[in-house]
């Protein structure tokens, strides 16, 4: 492992202060222009100003590293992914272009059932390949963090075979992964009718197995319309609680069904999508600690019109993080860049605030602000180099991939010549 002095750094977004940022805090980047760090043994050493951190002793004996004038922040942290799964849902994407839902297509048998069904057939080769080639993927948009779940199996072979494959990956590859488990992702086929059943299964049998194993940190539930109600979603979570599962929640995607305040009343670590929060659930989540990750890609993935109410969340003093839900049905992209893009245009965010909304806030909601998530002397040099002169440039330029460094503890894990 090498040491580093790394400069040319035109803009470096350090992000340093306490983090979850809330309200004003959030657009406070810590930008030091012409900017240096230095890294030993994977985590940062120093940073500050080239002119004062190049005298420094062990700069001198540190391998050089010149960016030639790039902005430079925190490797992005993706905090809700759907990294394991087999194939795309292109003629799926056909039809609801054509006018079809995707609520018509799940209760046809389409959408998650689809990819249940071929998870179900997938070897496990071919699905850690797959991951593996997406992974490689996420480092070269310049992630370096994210979370994965389960919930494509939902029976006890498929949601292993997931598990299994998600700590495989934790070892074989750099970016760090943080593992949820979401057997409640829809009610599985083999329990039509008869969701509380299945709810009994996970609280008594699977969480127990899932924890037990230290195969997972965080418990997830797709709380909404045609899934789990609260009132599941609570025993669920419950009983992952006490086991040690965090609670995650999908909340407020397709209907309100106050599953955002069931994440204040279990202090969830995150609530995602939100869609369809109102007002008083907005002051509510403000008033918490629960992050409100929002996920403007199934939006624009699916074609629709209302995005979640990031202005207000802001406004109000929610906690605010954004992320890719990278998954086959609602929102195929790894790319956090375009995320913050949308974010910007579609849900009137600044690039200031979605940078933080994507780093430090994202890092909080999954209990690694101490390590990651900024540049600070202590954390790990997790960062990402992108080919532009202004912070602002990263979501004004859309759709394109300007990273052109990712390193990741102090490894450079994606450069791309020019
Ligand atoms: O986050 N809403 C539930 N889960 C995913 C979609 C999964 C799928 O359609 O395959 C989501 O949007
Ligand atoms: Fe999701």
């Amino acid at each position: 492992m090498s040491d580093w002095l790394i400069t040319g750094c035109s803009e470096l977004l350090t992000l340093q202060g306490p983090a979850p940022r809330r309200g004003r805090n959030l657009k406070e980047l810590g930008i030091i222009p012409d900017g240096a760090l230095l890294v030993h043994k994977g985590r940062i050493t120093d940073v500050g100003p080239r002119r004062r951190i190049e005298r420094l002793v062990q700069a001198r004996r540190a391998e050089k590293l010149d960016l030639g004038g790039r902005v430079v922040l925190p490797g992005f942290v993706d905090s809700h992914t759907h990294l394991v799964f087999p194939a795309s849902r292109a003629a799926e994407y056909e039809r609801r272009n054509s006018g079809a839902t995707y609520e018509e297509i799940a209760r046809e048998g389409g959408g998650i059932r689809s990819t249940i069904a071929r998870l179900r057939q997938a070897s496990p080769k071919l699905l850690k390949h797959r991951a593996l080639m997406n992974l490689s993927e996420f480092a070269a948009h310049g992630t370096t963090t994210l979370e994965a779940k389960s919930g494509y199996g939902l029976d006890w072979k498929g949601e292993l075979k997931i598990l299994r494959i998600l700590k495989d990956l934790r070892r074989d590859q750099p970016l760090d992964i943080a593992v949820t488990f979401l057997g409640a992702h829809i009610v599985p086929p083999e329990f039509r009718g008869r969701s509380d059943a299945y709810v009994d299964l996970l609280v008594r049998r699977w969480i127990p197995a899932v924890a037990g194993a230290g195969l997972a940190e965080f418990c997830d539930v797709f709380c909404d319309r045609g899934a789990f109600t609260v009132a599941q979603s609570r025993k669920i979570l419950s009983a992952g609680r006490a086991v040690g599962l965090v609670p995650r929640l999908h909340a407020e995607q397709l209907a309100r069904t106050g599953a955002s305040r069931l994440a204040i009343e279990l202090q969830a670590a995150s609530a995602d999508h939100l869609e369809k929060l109102t007002r008083p659930d907005i002051r509510a989540l403000a008033l918490s600690n629960v992050v409100c990750t929002m996920l403007p890609g199934c939006c624009f993935h699916l074609g629709l019109r209302r995005y979640a109410p990031a202005r207000q969340l802001i406004d109000a003093g929610a906690i605010v993080a954004l992320a890719t839900d990278f998954n086959p049905g609602t929102s195929p992209t790894l790319s956090m860049s375009m995320i913050l893009s949308l974010a910007c245009t579609q849900m009137r965010m600044t690039p200031a605030e979605a940078i933080t909304a994507s780093t430090l806030n994202p890092a909080y909601s999954l209990g690694r602000h101490d390590h990651l998530g900024s540049l600070e002397i202590g954390k790990y040099a997790d960062i990402a180099a992108f080919e532009v002169a202004d912070h602002r440039e990263i979501p004004y330029y859309f759709g394109m991939n300007l990273c052109s460094l990712t390193m990741k503890r102090g490894d450079i894990i994606h450069s791309k010549k020019h």
